[in-house]
């Protein structure tokens, strides 16, 4: 597993109980690197799922998107935290364990119609990935797959997204562990 062994899991971060899945040993070992940009890049390119951008959730997303958006030949849009885009924004709230957290995209960050990759480091309660689709819909893209380096399938996110409606990719991940 050479991806999912370069994953290092840190226990009870940020709080007792969490089992961190960090994956800045899996980016640091340029193979690790090279190995998730080339095996997203394949899927896509194999299966002929089609989309015309890439959008990426601040900020681990970026650094998977901004990769991405280079091997695919896309251009990339971020989604990011609040305050940080300079020019007219909508922003969408989600659900954190202890209240709510807000991120914000370009209103004119896509054409109607575009079709759109959204990528993100890791897939959890699924509320950031879910908030990233629902800016992308309300300025008229569609969302044509997700992906994602790590899924932890037991915390809901997969499920929840998946019963919307959404494809998803995931390059590994941690279930019951
Ligand atoms: C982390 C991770 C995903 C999100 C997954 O981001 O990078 O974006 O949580 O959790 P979810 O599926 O429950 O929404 P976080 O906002 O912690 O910080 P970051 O800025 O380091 O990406
Ligand atoms: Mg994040």
């Amino acid at each position: 597993m050479p991806i999912k062994s370069r994953i290092r899991t840190i226990p009870d971060y940020p709080k007792k109980g969490i089992m961190f899945r960090d994956i800045t040993t899996l980016l640091k070992d340029p193979v690790g690197f090279r190995l998730v940009i080339d095996q997203i890049s394949q899927h896509y390119l194999e299966h002929g799922i089609n989309f015309d951008m890439i959008v990426g959730m601040e900020a681990r997303g970026f650094i998977l998107g901004g990769a991405l958006s280079y091997t695919l030949g896309k251009g990339f849009i971020p989604i990011r935290k609040p305050g940080k885009l300079p020019g007219e924004v909508i922003d969408q709230e989600y659900q954190l364990e202890y209240g709510t957290d807000k991120v914000e995209m370009h209103t004119d960050a896509l054409e109607k119609g575009t079709r759109v990759l959204l990528v993100d480091d890791l897939l959890a309660t699924g509320g950031t990935a879910m908030a990233g689709a629902q800016l992308v819909e309300k300025v008229g893209g569609i969302i044509s797959d997700m992906a994602f380096i790590v899924n932890l399938p037991d915390i809901g996110g997969q499920k929840k997204l998946e019963d919307k409606g959404y494809k998803l990719f995931c390059l590994t991940e941690f279930e019951g562990e």
